[in-house]
């Protein structure tokens, strides 16, 4: 199973979920992560991003940042997307029906209609970095109970 996580910057969010997806899935699966933008490509993740995962004693130091690409729709199984916008950048770059079937709103696995949407937090303050924390790893835990 490759599971690829986006966001729009790949430095906030979508490094939180690929941080926190593998502490909950065996070794040999694939967890990546990219972004809709490229502005912050070879980036380490934001050092409030990086703080908020060891706090949970996850390291995501060492991520960098990358834009996705043509080829991801191909590698990946599951492509799962922080917010609207993101989703509809990422639809609108698959190049089939099949590669559209995997991607999906992260926020989805929880069924919550109300809170669809991973919130952005890089305008935000620690809080907001825990809160998406604390969303990401009711999201990644649901995930790990639908594809073991
Ligand atoms: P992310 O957060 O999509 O969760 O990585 C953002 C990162 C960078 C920007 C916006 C959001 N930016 O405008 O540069």
């Amino acid at each position: 199973m490759k599971i690829l996580m986006v966001c729009l910057g790949n430095i906030c969010r979508s490094p939180l979920a690929e941080g926190i997806m593998k502490t909950k899935v065996p070794e040999i699966f694939l967890v990546d992560s990219a972004g809709t933008i490229s502005m912050h490509k070879g980036e380490h993740p934001d050092k409030r991003a990086i703080k908020t995962a060891a706090n949970h004693g996850i390291d995501i130091s060492q991520q960098r940042s990358r834009p996705i690409t043509k080829a991801d729709f191909e590698n990946f199984d599951k492509i799962y997307c922080m917010d609207t916008n993101v989703f509809e950048d990422v639809i609108s770059k698959a190049q089939n029906e099949e590669q559209r079937q995997k991607v999906s709103l992260f926020m989805k696995v929880l069924g919550d209609l109300e809170n669809s949407e991973v919130p952005d937090p890089y305008w935000g303050e620690m809080d907001d970095f825990e809160n998406v924390f604390q969303l990401l790893e009711k999201g990644c835990s649901r995930i790990a109970e639908q594809v073991l």
